[in-house]
């Protein structure tokens, strides 16, 4: 089965082909970086423009590049949540309009879970796992039983983790995606220049949850309060080690969760998926299961919403014309209390 992926839910453009769940035959991610850069962060309507010039595009070219017409297409599946709103409904009312003059089955596909089944495409993994999902709008820790059920355990009471990457490197005026600067400019600096408190185990607050916003304001405005003797205010110290906070409070979580559960098989997913830091921190593990998507398969990409698509359109699963876009995650079950 041939299937559409379409995904317009932020600033990726990205129309991806992928056969049975797993084999990428194509997969164009047009990005708005260059477009939002000067915002230093993500504009909606600048974001949902721009799709609207660039999906046509951007999906004949993933025909192109698989090799296949329409007619070879099986099926549609498209992110419908959670995202910006004009930017989802882009995407969809281009997977709506094809479906229906090409008689296709459609289904809308949530963004979150599309994420953590990116590394699916390139490796066969057990259920169940420990999910880590963390991207610019998202933190998720969770357990996930099947490709469409997912347990949250944790999440961010304030700020995305990614969200935390780019305002730190606004305020520092580093550049856009603050994620991929901070990762390359820590190398330089030294991770124990400050060391920065993990802020998030307040009274009430569960276990698995974490705070970025703390730890933001730590860096932006009380940054001597955090300094070891002797170490200099460099950049790229003080980013080295904001990276180093923001990924501990990850890993403290994902430790707790595999003992908790027994669980031992870690999959992330999302933009911060593609920092060295966690990357090698987790990999690290020798005790534990890793998968992590190959870095382009992080961030935002169609080729992750074809692949599950095909296990809800082979289990017979469809939406109709009605499929509208949801700005917030749905139906997730929260039962870690
Ligand atoms: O998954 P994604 O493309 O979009 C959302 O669904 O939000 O994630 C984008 C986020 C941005 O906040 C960006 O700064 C962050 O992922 N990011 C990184 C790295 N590469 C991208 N964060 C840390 N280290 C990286 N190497
Ligand atoms: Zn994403």
């Amino acid at each position: 089965m041939n299937i559409l992926g379409i995904e317009s839910s932020c600033d990726e453009c990205s129309a991806a082909i992928v056969q049975d769940g797993r084999r990428i035959l194509s997969n164009v991610v047009a990005s708005q970086i260059d477009i939002h850069r000067p915002y230093n962060g993500v504009v909606p309507e600048l974001a949902s423009r721009t799709h609207t010039e660039w999906i046509s595009a951007t999906v004949k070219e993933s025909l192109d590049e698989a090799g296949l017409a329409l007619d070879d297409v099986d099926g549609i599946a498209v992110t419908n949540r959670p995202g910006l709103l004009g930017a989802l409904l882009v995407g969809i009312s281009f997977a709506k309009g094809l479906a229906f003059s090409r008689e296709l089955p459609l289904v809308g596909v949530d963004h979150i879970r599309a994420h953590l089944y990116a590394p699916q495409l390139e490796h066969d993994i057990a259920y169940p796992f420990i999910g880590l999902l963390v991207s610019g709008g998202h933190t998720i820790i969770s357990r996930v039983n099947a490709f469409d059920d997912i347990e949250v355990m944790g999440t961010t009471i304030d700020d995305a983790c990614g969200e935390a990457f780019d305002k730190v490197a606004a305020y520092y005026k580093l550049g856009y995606p603050g994620g991929v600067v901070i990762d390359k400019m820590s190398k330089e600096g030294d991770a124990e220049a400050f060391r920065f408190p993990d802020a998030s185990l307040h009274k009430g607050q569960h276990v698995y949850d974490v705070s970025y916003s703390g730890l933001k304001t730590a860096v932006i405005n009380q940054i001597s309060q955090f300094r070891m003797e002797g170490k200099a205010d460099t950049t790229e110290n003080i980013v080295a080690s904001f990276q180093k906070a923001a990924i501990d409070m990850l890993l403290k979580r994902v430790e707790k969760a595999v003992d908790d559960t027994g669980i031992r098989r870690i999959v992330a997913g999302g933009g911060v998926a593609a920092n060295s830091y966690l990357r090698s921190s987790v990999n690290g593990r020798k005790d534990w299961e890793v998968y992590f998507p190959s870095l382009g398969l992080c961030t935002d990409n169609a080729a992750m919403v074809a692949g599950i698509g095909y296990h809800y359109l082979k289990n017979g699963m469809r939406d109709d014309y009605r499929l509208t876009a949801l700005s917030r995650v749905q139906g997730f079950k929260k039962n870690y209390p």
